[in-house]
């Protein structure tokens, strides 16, 4: 099952940044790479639920604002200490300028 939600417009994240979108009790993690792809994940830290939105976008990765811990943000992968459990990651597709999420 699949139910698109949108999340932002696609001017509302800046290249090589993620904003925080909230929906229905829970937070996700929207990314715009480099190359122009928007990605989206959970948007709490597997480590402590720290939001990740605060961090830093690195090229394909996310660096977490409270311990630097990385994960890549196109495929959830955890990059090393402290991270143990991989990132949550949804399906993304950008239409008439908004960027929608696939939330299942
Ligand atoms: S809370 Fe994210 S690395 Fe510790």
């Amino acid at each position: 099952m699949t139910t698109w939600v949108d999340a932002c417009a696609t001017d509302d994240v800046d290249e090589e940044d993620v904003i925080r979108f909230d929906h229905d009790g829970r937070t996700f993690a929207i990314y715009r790479s480099p190359d122009d792809q928007y990605f989206a994940t959970d948007g709490l830290c597997t480590h402590e639920r720290v939001h990740l939105a605060d961090g830093l976008v690195m090229d394909d990765v996310i660096e977490c604002p409270k311990h630097n811990g990385r994960f890549n943000y196109k495929t959830g992968q955890g990059r090393g200490a402290p991270i143990c459990v991989d990132l949550k990651t949804y399906p993304v597709r950008v239409e008439g300028g908004r960027v929608l999420i696939d939330l299942g």
